[in-house]
């Protein structure tokens, strides 16, 4: 499968504490500083469709804007539904610049 980079944010518009929502081409994506490392999952909650870019981060976990259902920031998985999982991608930072690679 061939897979690109994306330049997706700077790396400054990352805020503590939360994540932000970016629409790339058809995706929606949540994006998140966790420690010194930035992280990007699947922005759409497999629940009912909240915007976890837009969610609460707390010890490595976003939980969603809408009901509250917590993402392990570095595999995807919900903690509180073992069937719920979202994607989960590498990441890269340049001059500033957070990277995001998706699959095409
Ligand atoms: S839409 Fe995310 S927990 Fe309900």
């Amino acid at each position: 499968m061939s897979e690109r980079f994306v330049r997706v944010a700077r790396c400054d518009e990352l805020r503590k504490g939360g994540g932000i929502q970016r629409t790339i081409g058809d995706r929606e994506v949540g994006l998140f500083k966790l420690g010194n490392a930035v992280c990007a999952i699947d922005g759409i909650c497999p629940h009912v469709g909240g915007p976890l870019g837009d969610g609460i981060v707390e010890n490595g976990k976003v939980y969603c804007p809408l009901h509250g259902w917590p993402f392990d920031l570095r595999t995807g998985q919900c903690e509180t539904n073992p069937n719920a999982k979202v994607d989960c991608f590498e990441t890269k930072v340049e001059d500033g610049n957070m990277f995001v690679r998706f699959p095409k």
